[in-house]
């Protein structure tokens, strides 16, 4: 646990979040290096002696420091983006180990990848293939090249994550991908090595994973059967994290294990891009309440984050605890909307909450905000985007400055 009340204050492994916040101001994004690091291992080691690479999901916390973090650990990275790609090449990434998803790469992404030798393009379709072995013919190489499975597994999660069903835009659908193959066969710079997928995100229930690795081992068979040499298997990311006190996050270990077992015997080196639980639950978004203010219908907690900062609940109606960074003495409750000062009704970080009373002047930690959080926030209201803190041991840093008025009007 990266968060632990000590001497009644909120602690960020052995750094206080009122120390942080005293110095750094609010909002603020907190993350724990020992945490991310923490999870990153139970992956890898999970995977034991099996042929592996843990490729880490760029999207959901692209922080430099993150990145450098995670490189020299050993990780790999999956990016959807030439912007990906420069960050993870700056943080010292190995390009070698990085993977390329999405369903709209431009020519001039494609070119920038290959050109820094990325270990492989999850292409997401036919034109795109003919777009990579075009590409790489007029520069003279051969890309390594898996097709973007989509197995129409349902994996019960929000409908705006969800990714694995056959009316979602991604992939190449199940039925049709050893015809791609085949056809693909003509095409002279890509090698057809691998085969990806990626159902979805936030995943708490993980049969529908198990039952993706049972459907993508069955199309492996087909494929070598006939003639394409498939030498790894990409099962995305999409482990979820516990928002609410009563989720309860499936165990890295225990789900890497399994596939581990399954995989077995299949000569295939497996690779994963997990985000979310590697980062989600060591990152905490740091607030302050301005004004408590009461209406004849509710009450609501006005604090110095909002929708710009954290999108998350307004955007996929999603939970994060909110808790007291000073823990409250006598359990006084109250059930309030916690809002941000932005000007529209949407601008909540949760609605018809239950939680510790608190007075303007107190600090909150919003929970569960390492994933998904700084990336997704804006200048929306002409509001500075804010500063990330990195916890490592007994110190802590800015790992990005708080923006100035000046940033927001560069470029304009
Ligand atoms: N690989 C691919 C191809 C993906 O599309 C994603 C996430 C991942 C890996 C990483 O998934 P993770 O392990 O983090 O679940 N903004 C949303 C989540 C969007 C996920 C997009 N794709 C949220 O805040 O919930």
């Amino acid at each position: 646990m990266a968060y632990s009340y000590q001497h009644k204050t909120l602690h960020c492994g052995q750094v206080s979040l009122a120390d942080i916040a005293a110095s750094a101001g609010t909002p603020c994004y907190v993350y724990s290096a020992d945490d991310i690091l923490e999870r990153y291992h139970a992956y890898d080691q999970a995977f034991g002696d099996h042929p592996h690479q843990v490729c880490y999901a760029v999207k959901a916390n692209s922080n430099l420091s993150l990145l450098r973090l995670l490189a020299a650990a050993g990780a790999g990275f999956d990016i959807v983006s030439g912007g990906e790609l420069y960050r993870v090449l700056q943080a010292g990434g190995d390009p070698t180990k990085t993977v390329f998803a999405g369903v709209g790469k431009t020519a001039e992404e494609i070119e920038y990848a290959l050109a820094n030798k990325i270990h492989t393009f999850n292409c997401e379709s036919e034109a795109e293939l003919e777009l990579i072995d075009g590409l790489a013919r007029k520069h003279g190489v051969t890309a390594r090249v898996a097709l973007r499975v989509n197995p129409d597994v349902d994996a019960s999660t929000h409908p705006y994550i969800s990714t694995g069903l056959r009316e979602h835009k991604f992939g190449v659908d199940i039925s049709e991908v050893e015809a791609v193959y085949a056809r693909a066969k003509r095409l002279g710079h890509i090698a057809l090595e691998g085969v990806s997928c990626h159902i979805g995100s936030q995943l708490l229930d993980t049969d529908p994973m198990m039952e993706t690795v049972d459907k993508m081992l069955a199309l492996v068979g087909r494929l070598r059967s006939n003639g394409i040499p498939i030498r790894h298997l990409d099962l995305g990311g999409g482990l979820g994290v516990a928002y609410k006190p009563q989720d309860k996050a499936p165990s890295i270990a225990e789900v890497i294990g399994a596939i581990g077992r399954k995989v077995e015997g299949h000569d295939l080196e497996i690779m994963v891009e997990p985000g979310r639980s590697i980062v989600g639950a060591a990152g905490v978004l740091l607030t302050r309440v301005l004004f408590r203010k009461q209406t004849p219908r509710k009450e609501f907690i006005v604090v110095d984050a909002a929708m710009n900062d954290l999108i998350r609940p307004a955007l996929y109606q999603s939970h994060h605890e909110i808790i007291p960074v000073e823990e409250p003495c006598e359990e006084q409750r109250m059930l309030a909307d916690v809002v941000g000062p932005v000007c529209e009704t949407g601008d909540f970080l949760a609605r018809n909450r239950e939680m510790p009373a608190v007075l303007p002047g107190a600090l909150m930690a919003v929970c569960t905000a390492g994933a998904y959080g700084f990336v997704l926030s804006s200048n929306y209201n002409s509001r500075p985007r804010v500063p990330e803190v990195l916890v490592e041991g007994a110190t802590w840093r800015i790992i990005r400055r708080r923006e100035t008025l000046e940033d927001l009007i560069r470029g304009e």
